[in-house]
């Protein structure tokens, strides 16, 4: 949620800004700002809307070496220009981008800001106001901002520059995600290495409640009490074409079409050379030592848990349950003996489930992360990470990264077994090569599918998802896909429970999508269809080869039946693209969201 930047050299700052806030973009894009320093002072351009609405007001004639810029995410205060970051005090000295929530602000305003006149409705305002005042208590910019930083309470990653000061940039960080990365006369800050891979692929990783003083030519890291801290870089492993569309039209498409390749580098980076499965020996022996797993995830991650607790129970044998991250803090289940806690993420950033990884925590329980991104929050502050190598995924809709989740999970349930002396007839890795062929096929299935888009869902107001066992788990994320990008009210149920509630939604021409995938469900399920055929639905089978019938709509090509969710999802990850792409609605990124969640 909100993407900050940073840059001081000696080049004009303003290309690196923009450009960095586009590759940002996917972390919110309802207001957009810049301020830029030269010896004119500081120069502040904000936007209510896109990058693309920013670059066009930005005065291209102005040149300055160092600046900062913002993408914005609402949170405190509606989108607009006002609300927009940078954020300035009232004697414009100061001026910063913050990406975060002050949990303490309305107390700062009453303590500290009771005399200042706020532009905006943000919480970010308060911290540059703050700055103004504890620096009319120093005198000393440093020390004002290092002051400001220790009266935070939240999450916060604030760059921040001092009209007065042509030197330095400085940067805070506190639970939300901050980078400094590392040039040749010049340095840049940033959310997310993706930004600024262009100019450098040398980062400081910035720990919490830490503040960085960037110059030119050095950069300080230092606690909040003012120890300077060494920190050595490292190298951003992220290939530039990967966070490019090519020749896509967008980026979930081209996401889509990776599914193959993922599962394939999956199979690779998990076996070793002699073809066993390759995973760290402490998670293996967190696995075996666990009497119960909790998983803890959000949205499509959410959805992947509830398939790999299939896995785990029918493979591993080990209980587990999978619960909503934003709900397990506050009505946390009776846990067991030996837990272990299981947090799926793509980004590693989600504060929902962050604020749980925190809680399990401080109770002394392990942790495992699953996440695309190894050196996320969720990864650091977790005992063990798993990777799911599916590369930078920038489309909001969560595709690739929800199918490397599953294969992921399926691996670790497969090694568990092993290490737990459990017989297997399943090669996870020879049927995850299954999964690959059949996802090749699938994305060569567009035309197919777009059709099916047009008969289907072209007018619908709303749609249904319908499927049983391994079926309504993919339901779920078919359904969330469906609304999150083209705005269509879909729902994802359970086949058997449509009868119990449901089934009084369905009139003439509802559209109505099912799986059929699993063979001890398959008459069940294609019952359920009849019922809501025989009320005027609008049914569409998507079945299993081997398990199809004369009508079905689509039928996909067969896998091991435990991994059918990584094969039937594919359909419905391209039904919500055509759908949202037939309705003009914006793919890569639809309304009121963000890539990543930040804020709980
Ligand atoms: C939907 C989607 C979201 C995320 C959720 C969790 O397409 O992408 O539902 O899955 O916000 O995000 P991560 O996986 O980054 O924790």
């Amino acid at each position: 949620m909100c993407g900050i930047v940073g840059y001081i050299g000696q080049n004009d700052s303003k290309d690196v800004l923009l450009n960095g806030l586009e590759k940002l973009e996917y972390r919110g894009y309802d207001s957009a700002g810049i301020a830029v320093l030269n010896n004119n002072g500081v120069q502040l351009t904000k936007v209510k809307g896109r990058i693309a609405t920013l670059r066009e007001k930005v005065d291209q004639t102005v040149y300055a070496t160092m600046g900062i810029g913002h993408t914005r995410w609402a949170t405190h205060g509606i989108p607009s220009e006002d609300n927009a970051h940078p954020h300035q005090s009232t004697s414009g000295r100061f001026t910063l981008v913050h990406n975060g929530v002050i949990e303490n602000y309305i107390d700062l305003k009453k303590e500290y800001l009771q005399d200042v006149n706020f532009v905006s409705e943000t919480d970010t305002e308060v911290i540059v106001q703050l700055l103004e005042k504890l620096y009319e208590q120093y005198n000393d910019t440093a020390e004002a901002f290092r002051q400001a930083m220790n009266l935070l309470k939240g999450s916060y990653a604030i760059a921040m520059i001092d009209a007065e000061d042509s030197d330095t940039l400085y940067v805070a960080k506190n639970k939300s995600p901050l980078l400094v990365g590392l040039g040749d006369g010049f340095n840049v800050v940033a959310s997310d290495a993706m930004a600024t891979l262009r100019e450098t692929d040398q980062y400081l990783e910035i720990y919490d409640q830490e503040i960085v003083l960037v110059n030119r030519n050095f950069v300080e890291v230092q606690k909040l009490n003012g120890k300077v801290v060494d920190r050595k870089p490292y190298t951003a492993q992220i290939d530039a074409g990967d966070i490019e569309k090519g020749t896509y039209p967008h980026f979930m498409l081209k996401e889509i079409d990776e599914q193959p390749i993922v599962m394939r580098k999956i199979i690779k980076e998990y076996q070793d050379e002699h073809n066993e499965l390759k995973l760290d020996a402490n998670i293996r022996q967190a696995m075996k030592a666990a009497d119960r797993i909790y998983i803890i995830a959000a949205g499509t991650s959410y959805h992947a848990g509830l398939v790999g607790k299939e896995f785990m129970e029918k493979l591993a044998k080990i209980p587990v349950e999978v619960h909503v991250a934003s709900e397990f803090s506050y009505n946390m289940p009776l846990l067991s003996e030996r837990p272990l806690f299981v947090f799926i993420s793509q980004s590693g950033e989600t504060a929902d489930s962050r604020s749980v990884l925190v809680k399990i925590k401080e109770m002394g329980h392990p942790a495992l992360t699953i996440t695309n991104v190894p050196g996320s929050t969720l990864s650091r502050e977790a005992d063990y990470t798993l990777h799911l190598y599916a590369g930078p995924e920038i489309a909001v809709a969560s595709t690739k990264a929800y199918t490397a989740q599953i294969a992921v999970l399926a691996i670790l349930a497969v090694d568990t077994a092993k290490v737990k002396g459990l017989e297997l007839d399943f090669d996870p890795m020879q049927e995850l090569g299954i999964v690959a062929n059949a996802m090749d096929v699938l994305t060569g299935q567009k035309e197919e599918l777009e059709q099916l888009t047009r008969d289907y869902l072209a007018t619908t107001r709303n749609a249904f998802f319908i499927g049983r066992s391994a079926d309504y788990n993919v339901a779920l994320e078919g359904a969330l896909k469906l609304k999150e990008i083209s705005y269509i009210q879909a729902e994802g149920f359970a086949g058997g429970e449509l009868k119990h509630g449901t089934i009084a939604l369905i009139e003439e021409g509802t559209p109505v999508i099912a799986l059929a995938t699993q063979a001890n469900v398959n008459y069940s399920i294609r019952g359920n269809v009849q019922e809501v055929v025989a009320r005027g639905a609008n049914a569409m089978i998507i079945s299993m080869k081997g398990l199809e019938q004369d009508d079905d709509a689509f039928v996909l090509p067969p896998v091991h039946e435990l991994l059918t969710p990584l094969v039937s999802v594919v359909p419905l990850q391209l039904l919500a693209y055509y759908a949202a792409l037939h309705r003009g609605c914006d793919v890569d990124k639809p309304r009121n969201l963000a890539k990543s969640v930040t804020v709980e």
